[in-house]
């Protein structure tokens, strides 16, 4: 079943990515999510491997985080560290990259491109899921081909879904598939500076509980 107060994918750090462009932002976004139900965020800022080490992405991220420490407590949620890594050819070997799992944990946010996957791609992907220190979570399987995302629930992928994706009604009925099979494991807001995740976040919680629930 899935947690519908913990929000494991948000962008919701000041400057550390487009997420959030200010402590302000940063504190407005965790009330909402407090609103909208959530006692836990991951925070899981973009990281891109053509970009930066992980070691400079840490670094950043922990300055980051450390502005917004003093203002957490007083009814928001708790916030843990993770990121949502961009898959590139030979990710599985990436130096460091078993330290941008989640926060006390293995598993590690994976986004896919929104273009075609090539094959090399798809290999780094089965490559990631052979290591065993690292528990692959694929980041907003709404926003992909199905039948992409189909196979790899099929070979033990674990799923992430946007609350974006079961507020569509073009995407809902494959999420709820999804969902009912038990391949989400999480679900995400996504949120970006001040958009309307939580509202959606609010919306897919009703839906997803009342479609499994019939289960
Ligand atoms: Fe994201």
């Amino acid at each position: 079943m899935i947690d519908f107060t913990l929000d494991y994918h948000a962008h919701i750090l000041p400057n550390c990515d487009h997420g959030s462009n200010s402590l302000q932002v940063s504190l407005k976004q965790l009330e909402m999510a407090g609103a909208a139900g959530v006692h836990t965020i991951i925070a899981t800022s973009h990281f891109y491997p053509d970009k930066e080490s992980a070691g400079s992405f840490l670094s950043r991220r922990e300055d980051s985080y450390q502005q917004l420490l003093p203002h957490l407590g007083e009814g928001l949620p708790e916030v843990k560290l993770g990121a949502e890594v961009l898959i590139c050819s030979g990710l599985d070997r990436l130096d460091g990259l078993e330290r941008l799992c989640r926060q006390g944990t293995n598993e590690l946010l994976l986004e896919m491109p929104f273009y075609d996957w090539p094959e090399d791609l798809w290999e780094t992907l089965y490559s990631l899921q052979e290591r065993e220190d690292i528990q692959v979570v694929l980041a907003h399987v709404d926003r992909y081909p199905p039948d992409y995302i189909d196979q790899l629930a099929e070979d033990g992928f674990c799923l992430q879904l946007n609350a974006e994706g079961v507020c569509s009604r073009r995407k809902r009925k494959k999420c709820i598939q999804w969902a009912k099979a038990g391949y989400v494991r999480y679900l995400g807001s996504d949120i970006h500076m001040l958009g309307n995740q939580y509202k959606q976040w609010v919306k897919a919680k009703n839906v997803l509980t009342k479609k499994c629930g019939e289960e």
